[in-house]
Order: structure tokens, then sequence, then C-alpha cells
């Protein structure tokens, strides 16, 4: 099959540009330095190629994440690095078999919660500087002795400098990726265990005080990462459309706000100048020269995450031929 013939708006990735970024990657974060998250792709077939370049676990954000990394044969360490209350799915992902489920913590709730549904490995979850989940870092070690009397092991600490994966100049990234990790630091001598989990792709190469790194876009970039000062990582998604409409000043196109994550702005077209995007429409204009109806044009995510959890289907190409399509399996909670 043609690129051009798959029907649009179709989800693509590049084979050549995705082992570029796992190999970049591997050769930088071996084996369990990496904890792969998953919630970039939600795909299995991807989540294996990462397998076979050394990393055996992965970092999940939902319960079906890791349910069904499970049960693709993918659980040999899961780490939820997320809260839930929910004791349907905390029980599900105890019950698994043969998987190592470990699910993240920052309340007495979450605790509880946990321990109710039968988890039996958690991290705390620490506030490292990013207004969302984690507590306070002198709060850690309560945290902790409360799982160990529901029973539950402790494995370390967790912390997601958020909040600077994504800050432009190197420099920045640097000083605040340490100013965070202190933090981190301070909660997991209170909190003992192994692991110390953290990171992104703006910091994979920075954070040093972890001892694994939960990056997941650096498998097919976007155009805000690749951007960033120091990274080696490639674009490698695309969304393709077909021209549905021309006119002298405008043309419109068939991706939209519905095939697309617009939290990092227009995603910008090849060739071509958005306008603005709508429900299942981009328009834009071309000072290049008007397109015919049924060209295909290719839209540059800007935020892989949230557009591939829009898709059923990802095609793998190489060049023009679609060489593979792999169902996205993790969708949903
Ligand atoms: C808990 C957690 N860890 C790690 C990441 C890193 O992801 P990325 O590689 O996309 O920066 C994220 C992304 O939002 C996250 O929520």
């Amino acid at each position: 099959v043609n690129i051009h013939d798959l029907p649009t708006p179709a989800l693509v990735a590049d084979a050549d540009a995705l082992e570029h970024n796992l190999a970049t990657m591997a050769a930088a974060l071996p084996g369990p330095r990496l904890r792969p998250h998953v919630k970039a792709h939600k795909c299995t077939s991807l989540a294996r190629l990462q397998l076979e370049r050394g990393h055996t676990n992965f970092t999940c954000a939902t319960p079906r994440e890791v349910i069904g990394m499970a049960r693709a044969g993918l659980g040999e360490d899961l780490l939820l690095a997320n809260q839930s209350l929910d004791a349907d799915r905390l029980a599900a992902m105890a019950a698994l078999d043969g998987a190592r489920v470990t699910v993240a913590v920052d309340s007495d709730a979450t605790v509880v919660a946990a321990a109710g549904a039968g988890i039996r490995e958690v991290l705390v979850d620490v506030n490292v500087g990013m207004p969302r989940c984690g507590c306070d870092p002198d709060d850690a070690g309560r945290i902790a002795d409360l799982a160990r009397q529901r029973g539950m092991e402790v494995r370390g600490v967790m912390g997601y400098e958020g909040h600077v994966v994504g800050v432009e100049s190197h420099e920045a990234r640097v000083a605040m990726t340490e100013d965070c990790m202190q933090r981190l630091l301070v909660a997991h001598d209170k909190v003992g265990g192994d692991v110390v989990s953290a990171g992104g792709t703006g910091t994979y190469a920075i954070n040093t005080w972890a001892n694994e790194i939960q990056a997941g876009s650096y498998v097919l970039g976007d155009t805000k990462y690749v951007a960033l000062e120091g990274l080696p990582f490639v674009e490698g998604l695309s969304v393709w459309a077909t021209v549905i409409h021309a006119n002298d000043d405008w043309a419109v196109a068939d991706a939209g706000l519905k095939a697309l994550a617009m939290d990092h702005d227009n995603p910008p077209l090849d060739g071509h100048e958005v306008w603005f995007y709508s429900d299942e429409h981009v328009t834009f204009g071309s000072p290049g020269g008007r397109p015919a109806v049924g060209d295909r044009v290719r839209v540059r995510p800007a935020h892989i995450d949230p557009t591939i959890a829009k898709h059923d289907v990802m095609h793998v190409v190489r060049g023009e031929e679609v060489i593979d399509t792999w169902e996205v399996d993790l969708r949903g909670w």
C-alpha cells in the first residue's frame, strides 16, 4: 500500500525516524535506565520494539495501559505513575497474572485504596515543583510508613519535573532539574527503597539524580520537542489529510481538532500556511500555488501523545510504502 492510498485523516509513523530515536535513546539510557512511558504512543507493538532495545520496565498513565501491557506479555515491571482511587481498576491491576505492577501513591486515601484493592507494591509520588500530583517531600516518609503498615512494599520514590521538560534553554533546564531532584532526594532519604524515578524527553540526559527516566515522547518527537536546544530526536509522526475544497483564496483538508492535539498551538502544514482548525477541517493558504481537490497534505503534530490517542491505528511507512499498521490498543482508561 502507498501512503497516499490510506484513508484520511491517517496517522503515520516514519520507520527510519522511529529507528533513529529508539537507537539514540537506548545508547544514552540503556536497559532499565529508561522506563519508557507508554502513554506517548499507547501501542503495544511499539512498546515491543522498546523491549527489543533492552527496556524491560515501562511507565503507564492509566490502568488501561497497565492492563493492556500485561496482557500483551510486556508486564515484567509496570509502573502506574499516577494516582487512582478506582477500586475496580486497582483490583484488576492487582489480579494480573505474571505481571509486576507498582502504583504511585501520594496521600492517605491513595494508599488505602491501593492496599484495599490488593496492590502489592507502591512508589511514593513527590511534588518536585509542578502543580499536579505528588506529596510534599516532608510528608513522603509518613506516607511510606502508612503503605508499609498496610502491608505493601515501598519501592522508592518518583517525582516528575513536568514544568521543566519543555523549557527552551538547556542551561535553565539543567538548573531547574537539579532543584527538583534535590526535593526528590530529600524525600527518598525518608522513604528508602531502590527506585528514584523521574524525567522526561526534555531532561533525559540532564537528570542524573534519578536512577530511571520516564521519557516517552522521544520515540516519535513532535514540533515542540525537536525545537528544544540539545535534543537529538527527530520528528517521526505525521497526520496526512486530503484536500476536500480549494478556491482562489484558501483550501481545506480533512484533518481537524478531532484528529490532532491543539494544546501546543496549531500543528503546521508542510508547504502551506494554517489559517485555523475546526472539528474535521483545517483551512489554509497556499502562497506557493493553489492545491487541487484530492491532493494530499501533511500535518506535523505539535504534541504526539494526545494526537495518537485520537486514532485507532498508526501506519508505519518507509518512504511512501506502508510497511505495517499497528492498533493503538492502549487507548481509554
Ligand atoms: C509522570 C510522567 N513521567 C514522564 C513523562 C515524560 O514524558 P515525555 O517524554 O513526553 O516528556 C510524563 C509526561 O507527561 C509524565 O506525566
